[in-house]
């Protein structure tokens, strides 16, 4: 009788307590208060456990009743504590504030390429369309790169150390000058030395003069080159690529005329005008735009081409220049000083 006593007291523990752990691990407002109440009552020193524990107390045939009622709740305690875990670590990760979907989506910045380089993307997209090839050349040059192999001669302003940057250095005839280069036109020079004609290339480029920073003027700036050498080249090829290209560039209505002009290394020379509906926006008819010409025997000559066979044109012309006239800008430095005021608007 006092056995059976100790059953129905052990029994009837179950419940009260089984309801006391699910109130609390139901409760648990966050991860740590659900391990709290875990301990409390299933931890090795927790009170669930310890009335397990009284079970090896009771007499032999009452453990398999007890054992399972025991169990039971135990099995029912385990899945509250699995439900409540994963509830609060979901509630965890979502952010505190709800998220509100129907608020607009948030756009992404996208840089954009510079004007220069669009301006200089287009340019070379014209020309490849009718067979020229991109070519470069180092910025740091020499000056028979730069000058004599161009025909310019020791005493031609064009080297005057007034608008060219001078690297120092021994002046020895295995080691020239070096100097930043002051056109592009160096380039000619150096696909010249290396390939045999034909040659058909454009040279888009950095070059530098020692020039003071205003609204047409900077030290650094961009120029594209052109040459084309073959057989019985005439002023014509010359005239009517131009054309094709500013055409393209500018617009249909595009009008371009040459002037007579001199550089050294061609002959005879020209400086290309050139017209448009954004020209006269500007308030002017003509705006000169480019140099050009029919690349000097002597020049033919100096890269070991027979000047017999073999003649051709080259220009040059500033891509900041063709930029501020397309986009109506009319400060050069806008360029270089990478506000997003002005960049955003190409
Ligand atoms: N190099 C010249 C300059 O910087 C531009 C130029 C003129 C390039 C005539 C040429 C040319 O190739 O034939 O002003």
């Amino acid at each position: 009788m006092a056995e059976n006593d100790f059953m129905a007291g052990f029994l009837d523990q179950i419940e009260p307590l089984k309801q006391a752990a699910l109130a609390e691990l139901d409760g648990a407002a966050d991860l740590a208060a659900l391990e709290q109440a875990r301990v409390n009552y299933l931890g090795a020193n927790g009170r669930f456990t310890a009335l397990m524990k009284q079970l090896g107390t009771l007499p032999r045939e009452e453990k398999p009743a007890a054992g399972k009622a025991i169990n039971g709740a135990k099995v029912e305690l385990e899945a509250a504590l699995a439900r409540r875990r994963g509830e609060l670590e979901l509630k965890a990760a979502l952010p505190a504030e709800p998220t509100d979907f129907t608020l607009p989506g948030r756009r992404r910045i996208l840089g954009k390429l510079h004007p220069l380089t669009q301006v200089t993307e287009d340019i070379v997209r014209s020309f490849r369309k009718i067979g020229f090839v991109v070519a470069e050349g180092p910025e740091v040059e020499d000056d028979y790169h730069c000058f004599d192999a161009l025909n310019t001669p020791a005493d031609h302003p064009a080297r005057d150390t007034q608008d060219t940057f001078y690297l120092g250095g021994a002046e020895t005839e295995a080691a020239p000058p070096l100097l930043l280069r002051t056109h592009t036109s160096s380039v000619q020079i150096r696909v010249m030395e290396k390939q045999s004609p034909p040659v058909r290339i454009i040279v888009p480029g950095r070059c530098y003069r020692r020039d003071n920073a205003d609204a047409t003027h900077n030290p650094t700036f961009h120029q594209v080159e052109g040459l084309y050498v073959d057989r019985n080249v005439t002023v014509g090829d010359l005239k009517g690529t131009v054309e094709f290209v500013f055409k393209e560039l500018m617009g249909e209505e595009t009008q371009i005329r040459f002037r007579p002009h001199y550089f050294s290394y061609t002959e005879p020379s020209f400086e290309i005008d050139f017209s448009s509906p954004m020209t006269r926006k500007m308030g002017r008819e003509w705006l000169e735009i480019a140099g050009c010409g029919m690349v000097h025997p002597q020049v033919i000559e100096n890269v070991g081409y027979d000047a017999e066979v073999w003649n051709g044109w080259a220009f040059g012309f500033g891509i900041e220049r063709i930029a501020m006239i397309r986009y109506g800008i009319n400060d050069i430095r806008l360029f270089y000083e990478n506000d997003l005021r002005f960049l955003k608007q190409f």
